[in-house]
């Protein structure tokens, strides 16, 4: 079965291919984060509008690159929700437009659901049940997953979402958008003794985050500085008690979830998965306890239409009347993954 995927909940479009048999034949990504740079954040609007000018070019690209037909594909599967409306009416209208042109079911697909299975597409994919951390700019959970639609939420961010803090602290520091990668490139130069900041929650029983605090302290800090500037050198040191912090706790949650379920295989997904700090130190602290860490290939970590082809094509393997040929969609900006069944 041949699954065309179709990803656009906030500000990158991404297209892919996924065969049941041969595995990802092809995929293409285009990214707005030029776009949204100057602004300090993603535009709705502008995203929107780019991502009608992108589906249709990145699915030729895909297309060309595979030596697939249109024809050829079995089933079309669109992020449905949670993300912007506008931009997933995008990729929803282009999904269900393509699929009555062509006269091809299509299936909405949850992006988390994308993000937490997108390990599963590596080389050595990791098998149910397991823990799984998804960080991504909105969303910050700790899920038991026991097979596909099986989730079961053990915690999550009270507010701030790891990404966001990650963003917010950069944007404080003037290191631009989206600062997950530029506050992390920066704390490797910075000295860890000179600023311990605040690990909320890291001795809290449950499995909760929370995250403004932390931001907060990044404020102070950088307002005690008054209107001077903050030399680079200080803008590292600030970075790395920032990035220590919050994989501290990171780290610590996954760790007592392993331990509390008894699990031992721990899944990161979303982009925040991508940090090279925060994979050292689940790596370091997984090994001690010899449980197993997996994590998407890096592309894959942040938004892409890959892991929403897999997620459409893993159900339809289980339930292939999933797909249906009702171009009347709805999306859902906001959808729990908890609420998700099993197919
Ligand atoms: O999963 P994702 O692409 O989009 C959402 O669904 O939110 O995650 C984007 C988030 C942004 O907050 C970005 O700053 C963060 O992931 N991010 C990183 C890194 N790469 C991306 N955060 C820390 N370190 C990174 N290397
Ligand atoms: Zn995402």
């Amino acid at each position: 079965m041949l699954v065309l995927g179709i990803e656009s909940s906030c500000d990158e479009t991404g297209i892919a291919l996924y065969d049941t048999q041969h595995g990802l034949r092809a995929h293409a990504l285009y990214s707005q984060v030029k776009m949204h740079e100057e602004y300090g954040g993603v535009v709705p609007e502008l995203a929107s509008r780019d991502h009608i000018r992108r589906a249709i070019p990145l699915l030729q690209q895909v297309l060309d690159e595979s030596g697939a037909q249109r024809d050829d594909i079995d089933a079309i599967a669109y992020t449905q929700g949670p993300g912007l409306a506008g931009a997933l009416l995008v990729g929803s209208s282009v999904a269900c437009g393509l699929g009555l042109a062509l006269d091809k079911p299509v299936l909405g697909v949850h992006h988390l659901e994308g993000h937490l299975l997108s390990p599963l597409l590596a080389s050595e994919p990791p098998e149910f049940p397991f823990i799984a951390l998804l960080v991504s700019g909105g969303h910050t959970q700790l899920m038991r997953v026991d097979g596909v639609g099986r989730y079961e939420m053990l915690g999550e961010t009270l507010d701030d979402a790891a990404g966001e803090a990650f963003d917010k602290s950069a944007k404080l520091l003037d290191l631009g958008y989206p600062g997950g990668p530029a506050i992390s490139r920066m704390a490797e130069f910075g000295d860890p003794t000179a600023y311990t900041l605040p690990r909320p929650m890291l001795h809290s029983k449950n499995l909760d985050f929370s995250f403004s605090g932390l931001k907060t302290a990044v404020l102070t800090v950088v307002k005690n500085h008054g209107d001077a500037n903050i030399c680079e050198q200080d803008k590292a040191n600030i970075a790395r008690g920032f990035v220590d912090a919050i994989v501290d706790v990171l780290t610590a949650k996954c760790m007592t979830a392993l331990k509390q379920t008894g699990l031992k295989r721990l899944v990161i997904a979303g982009g925040v998965g991508a940090n090279r700090q925060l994979r050292e130190s689940l790596n370091a602290a997984a090994a001690k306890r010899h449980y197993k860490v997996y994590y998407p290939e890096l592309e894959f970590c942040t938004d892409n239409g890959a892991m929403i082809a897999f997620a459409g094509a893993m159900r339809l393997q289980i339930d292939p009347t999933l797909a249906q040929k009702d171009y009347a969609f709805n999306v859902k900006p906001r959808w729990p993954l908890d609420s998700l069944t099993a197919p």
